[in-house]
């Protein structure tokens, strides 16, 4: 199986680098690589929103900002390939030309960013669409998909399903300044909708039930409906 699994940058550095978590991850994707061909793009996280936050201080552009982002996720991608060690790519490709050869030599493909304009779930979303990727993960601190936000509301309701048009109105109110989408951005919507990625939303932090929505077993998430 070829999947491209983003991983939020809210897990890999929430305050402070979450050595920790990124070592289990990193063997996780190893287990995970022998049978399958594994692309991973890594966010940002509290690092990207520091330099962003600093940059806004000087008056930057939200260009400027957004390359800032994609900085700071490359640095997330390399530390991540560090924690797999031999298996992993070196250098973060900064196209997907580059990440689907590296796929293609059995490396764990680890990326960052890419352009200004959109976040790594973007990135995550055209380079599945750029490989034919047979599942599309998008893994964050949270379980999924919530009708309001888990964080702030203690009712919220996880949604099992999705279809791409109901994902994009939960997410057209929210902002798409540098370091700061939502969920995911609408570019990611876009081209999920467009080629029809199998793409499901959960917890990064259990493997177990990562492992199962894999195997096509029962998972706790979000399925986006085709
Ligand atoms: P993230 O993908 O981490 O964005 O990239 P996010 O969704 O705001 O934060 P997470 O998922 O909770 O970590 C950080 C920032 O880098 C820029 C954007 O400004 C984004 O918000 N970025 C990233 C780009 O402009 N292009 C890219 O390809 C990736």
């Amino acid at each position: 199986m070829r999947i491209v699994l983003s991983i939020g940058g809210s897990i890999l550095v929430p305050e402070e680098v979450d050595v920790g978590y990124i070592g289990e991850l990193a063997s996780f994707l190893v287990d995970l690589s022998s049978g399958n061909e594994i692309a991973v793009v890594s966010g940002g996280g509290r690092l990207a929103r520091k330099y962003i936050d600093a940059a806004r201080v000087f008056n930057s552009s939200e260009a400027l900002c957004d390359l800032i982002g994609i900085d700071a996720s490359r640095l997330n991608a390399r530390l991540l390939s560090a924690a797999i060690g031999d298996t992993a790519t070196i250098e973060p490709p900064s196209v997907f030309q580059k990440a689907r050869e590296e796929l293609e030599r059995g490396k764990i493909m680890v990326m960052g960013g890419t352009h200004p304009g959109h976040s790594t779930d973007g990135v995550s979303a055209l380079l599945a669409e750029y490989v034919g990727a047979d599942l599309l993960i998008n893994a964050t601190d949270v379980d999924g998909i919530f009708d309001k936000n888990p964080r702030e509301y203690a009712d919220a309701r996880l949604i099992e399903e999705i279809t791409p048009e109901g994902l994009m109105d939960i997410i057209k109110k929210y902002s798409v300044d540098a370091g700061s989408y939502a969920l995911i951005d609408p570019l990611a919507v876009k081209i999920i909708q467009r080629s029809a990625i199998k793409t499901i939303f959960l917890n990064g932090r259990d493997f177990k039930n990562m492992e199962k929505a894999i195997s096509g077993k029962k998972y706790r998430g979000t399925r986006v409906k085709k």
